[in-house]
């Protein structure tokens, strides 16, 4: 089993050794980490959390518009840590995820259609 270790920024830099061909929300639940999730499939941004440092594969996930992503955020549901990596989770991971879209329209690049094309590996 490859294993990668995660830190939790923003809970004094606590750290979890996870498997890295799973998901992290799955992998951070199991030991113990109360985040809050819905679908599971990558849908619907309930799990989302900011990463800091480090790489995830988070190809299946279609909640993200393209500033959520340029801003860090990452769908646990569905991400595997591709190196060891640094989150941010909770509230305070949250601040910055959501726009009003009727305050603040959302520029053509933000759009989901964007990023709905799998990156090419
Ligand atoms: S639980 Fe729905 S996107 Fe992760």
């Amino acid at each position: 089993m490859t294993t990668r270790i995660v830190t939790l920024a923003n809970r004094d830099n606590v750290t979890y050794e996870v498997d890295a061909r799973r998901p992290l929300l799955d992998s951070l639940r199991e030991q113990g980490v109360d985040l809050p999730y819905g679908c599971k499939y990558g849908g619907c941004i309930t799990c989302a959390a900011r990463l800091t440092q480090g790489e995830i594969d988070q190809r299946r996930q279609v909640a993200l518009n393209n500033r959520q992503i340029a801003q860090g955020y990452v769908i646990l549901c569905v991400a595997r840590p591709v190196t060891d990596i640094t989150l941010q989770i909770g509230v305070e991971s949250h601040a910055d995820l959501y726009r009003n879209p009727f305050l603040d329209p959302l520029a053509p690049h933000e759009l989901k259609a964007d990023i709905a094309v799998p990156k090419e590996s």
